[in-house]
Parts: structure tokens; C-alpha cells; sequence
């Protein structure tokens, strides 16, 4: 009989597993990009933009560098500009904000819904301003925001609805994908996402195809023909060798989110008696992509939770430990201490522990014990 591993270090993400997995297809398509001469757009990217849209029953999809860019531009392509105002989440990766106030637009906090860390579509309509253009809410974790309430947000104040759905391949709520009730939805090919590139890369999925028209000029200088500019754009055009890594991967998809959904279905009853590990509320359980597995412990045991687990060899995450509003860039956006006292308490009390396709009965064991051994002690 053989004894459990406790000392092997348990990672975040196991690239070396999904390697394995998709065997030497992923060589042959870095080759084979490498070979065609064509490294920027071409037709890699024109078959991964077709097909990631698909999946999401999105009619067009747009290749731009990263999930960074994909806002900037989304956000642009919607029509919002420097002075308008956007509403968005305090609780997320501050690039969800950061976009906003690239562009010389203004981002408007609005607190999330504290069982589930998502935009709040109630504190949303309450913070809509006169200079109010956007709406921006984000998937965060792998599920969903309320779309159904925001579109109806959206509708009633004429509002543009841009989806940050970075974290949310593959996801559906009431079988509603990332793109359908938005206006367009921006993705992120980085490593660590449910679907990544072999560095970076994004996507805004839209189902107007003059918004699909405008992303695609803005992407490349705004250009409508060669050395013809019709208004200003930037450079941020997928390069062909991640859209060839990206459709090796892209049929993987469904199955590797299946399988965080396992290994989040065994976190679960792991924790299912205990008061102290609360994992966040599901609103979309058979939808939910998983991209972090979060739970919620007294923010007095938060740290030592993480410093444990860490000495344990897991390595877990705190997505986020300090919301939007009081970082240093976010001051003069004029939200202080105190007032989004929901993410703020998120940034205390969350804990996101390993999840990723190749994480094995065993090592999802070994995390919930370990994490229920620390904060009973
Ligand atoms: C919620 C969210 N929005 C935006 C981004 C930005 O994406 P990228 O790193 O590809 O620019 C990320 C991820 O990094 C993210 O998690």
C-alpha cells in the first residue's frame, strides 16, 4: 500500500499536465505558424475567432493582444469616451477599471452582492449618473453576473453593456453564454485562463457586426484599407502563433471546465458541514466555469489560512486582496475606505484554493483537510 503524498507541492495551474494531454499537437501548430509566414491575423486567427464565437453563439469574433486590450477597444467600439461614466464592479482584477480610465472615461463603483462577489444590478442602477454611457460587469470566478437584470438596466437608461468575461470561457447561466445579452464580451487569452495562449491574447465576442467592423479597424489603426485611417485606433492584433495554440486547445474546452466542475462538486462536500470554509454562493452551478474555486473564512483567519496552506505546499490565491477603489491609482476616482464596504470585506475574508483540469481526488483531499485542519486549530 502506498502512503499519501503530503509533501509534493500542490500548484495553482499544471501546464505540464495540459502539455501532456494535447501531446505533440501543439508543437506541430507552433511549427506550423512558424513555417507560414504569416504571424500576425491571417487565417489561424480568422478559424479561432470563428470558432470561439461559435461556442458562445456569438455571430463575430475579433482577435486583439490581450484581455486588457479587448476592453479598450470593446469599450471604445461601444461608443464610450473620455468624460463618460461606466458602471463596474470594485471586486475584480484591477484591468476591469483600469480600461475604463485608459480611455479618459470615468469608472463608477458599484458594490457586488456579498454571497456571490458579483456586480450588483440593484447598486447599479442606483449609481447610473447623468454621464453615465456603460455598463461593465464582470464574471468573476467563472460565473456569471445577473445579465438578464443588467440588460434591463441597460435598456432603461440606454446604456451600452460591455461583459468582462476574462474569467469566464465556456461559462453559461440559464444556458445564456458570455456576448448573448451584453453588447459584446472581452476575453483573455492569458496563461493561467480556462483557455490560454502561449502568452498573450484577447477577444471581444459581438453579435452586431458594425460593432465587429469597428473593433477590427480600432485593432489596427483604424484603418479601413491599406494607408486609409478612418479614425484613430492602435495596434492590437492577435499574432497568428497564439491563435494556433489557442485552436489546439479550443476543443478542450468543454472537458477541462467538466472537470473543474468535479473537482469543485468534491470541495464542496468537503466543506459542506463546516462553518468556518463557506464557498461562495452558485448561481449557475452546471454552468459555472470554475475558473477559481473561492471560499469565504473570518477575515482574522484569512492570512493564516494562506501562510498554512502555503507552508503545506498548496498554493493557494486572494483574488483580490485589496478591492479597485483603494488602490493607489484608483484615489482620485473618489471612493474611500468605507464606502463599497461589501468588496471590501471580500478582500478580507476570500481564499481561492488550487482548481485546474489535472488536479486529482487526492491532492483536492489533501487542500480541503489541510484548510479544515488550520482553521479548526
Ligand atoms: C477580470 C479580468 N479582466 C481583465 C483581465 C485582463 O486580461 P489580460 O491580462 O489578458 O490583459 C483579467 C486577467 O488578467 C481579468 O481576470
Amino acid at each position: 500500500m502506498s502512503l499519501p503524498d503530503t509533501a509534493t507541492p500542490i500548484p495553482p495551474i499544471d501546464l505540464a499536465a495540459e502539455r501532456a494531454e494535447l501531446g505533440a499537437e501543439l508543437d506541430q501548430a507552433v511549427l506550423r505558424t512558424l513555417h507560414s509566414g504569416q504571424y500576425v491575423l491571417g487565417p489561424e486567427v480568422a478559424s479561432f475567432e470563428r470558432d470561439f464565437a461559435r461556442l458562445h453563439g456569438a455571430e463575430f469574433g475579433v482577435g486583439v493582444g490581450s484581455g486588457t486590450d479587448a476592453l479598450i477597444v470593446g469599450l471604445k467600439a461601444l461608443g464610450v469616451g473620455p468624460g463618460d461614466g461606466v458602471v463596474t464592479s470594485p471586486f475584480t482584477f484591477f484591468a476591469s477599471a483600469g480600461a475604463i480610465a485608459w480611455i479618459g472615461a470615468r469608472p463608477i463603483l458599484a458594490d457586488v452582492e456579498a454571497e456571490t462577489a458579483l456586480l450588483d444590478p440593484e447598486r447599479v442602477a442606483e449609481a447610473i449618473e447623468e454621464d453615465t454611457r456603460c455598463i461593465l460587469p464582470i464574471h468573476l470566478y467563472g460565473q456569471l453576473a445577473d445579465m438578464g437584470a443588467l440588460r434591463a438596466v441597460a435598456d432603461e437608461h440606454g446604456l451600452a453593456l460591455l461583459e468582462d468575461a476574462a474569467q469566464a470561457h465556456g461559462a453559461r447561466r440559464d444556458g445564456v453564454a458570455p456576448g448573448q445579452l451584453g453588447d459584446a464580451a472581452a476575453f483573455s487569452f492569458y496563461p493561467t485562463k480556462n483557455l490560454g495562449a502561449a502568452g498573450e491574447g484577447g477577444m471581444v465576442l459581438t453579435d452586431s457586426e458594425e460593432t465587429a467592423d469597428r473593433l477590427r479597424r480600432l485593432r489596427d489603426h483604424g484603418s479601413t484599407a491599406k494607408y486609409r485611417h478612418g479614425e484613430i485606433g492602435t495596434n492590437t492584433r492577435l499574432q497568428a502563433v497564439q491563435a494556433g495554440v489557442l485552436n489546439v486547445k479550443l476543443p478542450y474546452l468543454a472537458a477541462w471546465n467538466e472537470r473543474r466542475r468535479a473537482v469543485a462538486a468534491q470541495y464542496d462536500s468537503a466543506f459542506a458541514g463546516s462553518d468556518a470554509v463557506r464557498p461562495l454562493a452558485r448561481v449557475c452551478a452546471r454552468g459555472h466555469a470554475f475558473h477559481q474555486y473561492t471560499v469565504r473564512v473570518d477575515a482574522k483567519r484569512r492570512d493564516p489560512a494562506v501562510d498554512g496552506l502555503r507552508a503545506a505546499g498548496v498554493f493557494v490565491g486572494v483574488h483580490y486582496p485589496l478591492p479597485v477603489h483603494l488602490q493607489e491609482a484608483a484615489r482620485v476616482w473618489g471612493f474611500g475606505p468605507g464606502s463599497l464596504p461589501i468588496a471590501e470585506a471580500l478582500a478580507r475574508e476570500v481564499l481561492c484554493l488550487p482548481i485546474h483540469p489535472f488536479l486529482t481526488p487526492d491532492q483536492v483531499e489533501r487542500v480541503s483537510e489541510t484548510l479544515l485542519g488550520i482553521v479548526a486549530g
